[in-house]
């Protein structure tokens, strides 16, 4: 899909059709547009929506209308009516676009631009079905026309890029875990590193034992798939430390010796979600070329019960030398990331923020609306706040004061891997909270987030775009 800014009007656009966003009983001081609306009943309700020809009116073909109700007109409706305006497009075979200038209440016009381009290029995300090569031979939406007086395409390309990133985040979250092993996830690593320029480092297993990284490895050693830990760099930016995203990339979690239920274990496959979203950001940076300098460390494993797998009660070292009684080997998330959390000192990160699948209760707790968000950094989650909320990739922030971190108490180790059942989320990044001292970190847990379930399921690709938005904004 192609985008573009024009100036010219509405009339003179020679293309397929033009979009024009009707408010509910909006009079038009057009005659012609009003007569049309008039005369097919048209009152522009919310979700209401007709296509006329255009007549000589017009040099494009059809006019798109839709309603857009009453209500304030943001930046939250504008995603909905994208939405609307993709899936007419699809119906009508609508081969180019064009939307004119219009107000939304809370967001700029080069907001419009990037969110614009952004979310169209992700709605034509298909899945990769394993063994059809079904090509879509339908005619679709190929180039979106915006009215605009600026001449800077950057937001059109930035949006464009950070969709690029969502579309591999979802592609690796959707395939299968027979395929999406940890190697196959270092494999794509190489491969992005070649494709877009960036420094790639893969630590096998005999690297990381003598890192001292027992409490990753211990999560690993059930598994006949050999553990990776991933790191790619990006550096668009000479003086500046790096920002730096680790992402858990459990590629499979069976629970461990700790075993799920059956029901709905599929859906673990997607337990990498964090670690294809750090990957789709660092796809996203590299093709905006941004001036800052980007890492991203992925730990991935997979989580099997075995003869040799870690049990209730094990006790095991990390690299940050704290000890952790394994309690339950289905709470594996937090100890590849307290490794990881670990190894990245090396970088000397001006922050850090890692992105989990991490507990069920973040589910409960906040549905598939928000992504959990802990931080050691006031000003860092404020930002992440803000940027979540332009993004419209919505976080919302629990707490992690010292009482909740007492829930970790072990009686054989320095802590336990698990607090109990209250404030489950909570005292997931307590735990990662004990490797994070020495650096400005943030977590989000992404278990409501990463996919849907049900007739829907398949990955979001969230949280790329509120990650990618935390570093544009960085950037000003
Ligand atoms: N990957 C799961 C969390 C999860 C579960 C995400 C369901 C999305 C849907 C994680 O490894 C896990 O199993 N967490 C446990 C922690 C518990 C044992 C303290 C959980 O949430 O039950
Ligand atoms: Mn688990
Ligand atoms: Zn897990």
């Amino acid at each position: 899909m192609e985008f573009q800014l024009s100036s010219v009007d509405q009339q003179n656009y020679s293309g397929d059709a033009v979009a024009i966003l009707v408010k509910q009983e909006e009079i038009f001081s057009d005659d012609y547009i009003q007569n049309l609306l008039s005369s097919n009943r048209f009152d522009g309700k919310k979700g209401s929506s007709f296509i006329a020809l255009a007549g000589d009116h017009f040099n494009c073909s059809r006019v798109l209308f839709i309603g857009i109700g009453d209500q304030e007109y943001t930046g939250k409706r504008y995603i909905e009516t994208l939405n609307e305006i993709s899936a007419l497009c699809s119906k009508n075979h609508i081969t180019d676009l064009f939307i004119p200038k219009f107000d939304i209440t809370d967001q700029n016009e080069e907001w419009i631009h990037q969110t614009t381009s952004r979310v169209l290029t992700n709605l034509t995300y298909q899945v990769d079905k394993i063994g059809s090569d079904s090509t879509n031979d339908d005619l679709e939406l190929e180039k979106v026309v915006i009215q605009s007086n600026l001449t800077d395409q950057s937001k059109l390309d930035y949006g464009y890029s950070i969709a690029q990133g969502m579309h591999l985040c979802r592609t690796l979250g959707d395939m299968p875990p027979n395929i999406c092993t940890p190697t196959y996830l270092s494999e794509t690593a190489k491969n992005l590193a070649n494709d877009l320029g960036l420094k790639v480092e893969i630590l096998e297993e005999s690297d990381m034992k003598n890192l001292g990284m027992n409490s990753l490895l211990s999560v690993s050693k059930g598994s006949i798939e050999k553990p990776k830990l991933i790191s790619l760099s990006y550096q668009g930016n000479k003086k500046s430390k790096p920002i730096v995203l680790v992402g858990k990339g459990v590629t499979f979690d069976t629970g461990g010796i700790s075993l799920k239920p059956g029901q709905a274990m599929d859906e673990m496959k997607y337990d990498m979600c964090g670690a294809a979203s750090v990957m789709g950001v660092m796809k996203a940076v590299a093709l905006m070329k941004l001036p800052v300098n980007l890492t991203v460390v992925v730990p991935t494993v997979e989580n099997m019960p075995a003869h040799n797998a870690s049990k209730p009660g094990d006790v095991v070292k990390s690299m940050s030398g704290q000890t952790i009684e394994i309690l339950n080997t289905d709470a594996e998330g937090r100890l590849i990331l307290c490794d990881a959390l670990t190894y990245v000192q090396k970088y000397d990160p001006e922050i850090v923020i890692d992105v989990a699948t991490l507990t069920g209760a973040c589910i409960i707790a906040l549905g598939k609306v928000n992504s959990g968000l802990m931080s050691n950094n006031q000003a860092l989650a404020d930002e992440i706040i803000k940027a979540s909320e332009s993004s419209n990739d919505g976080v919302w922030q629990l707490p992690i004061s010292d009482e909740y971190d007492e829930q970790l108490k072990s009686n054989f180790a320095d802590m336990a891997n698990i607090g109990g059942r209250e404030a489950g989320s909570v005292t997931a990044a307590c735990f990662l909270a004990r490797f994070t001292k020495d650096y400005k970190w943030a977590h989000l847990d992404i278990a409501g987030t990463a996919w849907n379930s049900g007739a829907n399921k398949g990955a979001t690709g969230r949280p790329v775009p509120l990650l990618s938005e935390i570093i544009l904004n960085r950037l000003s």
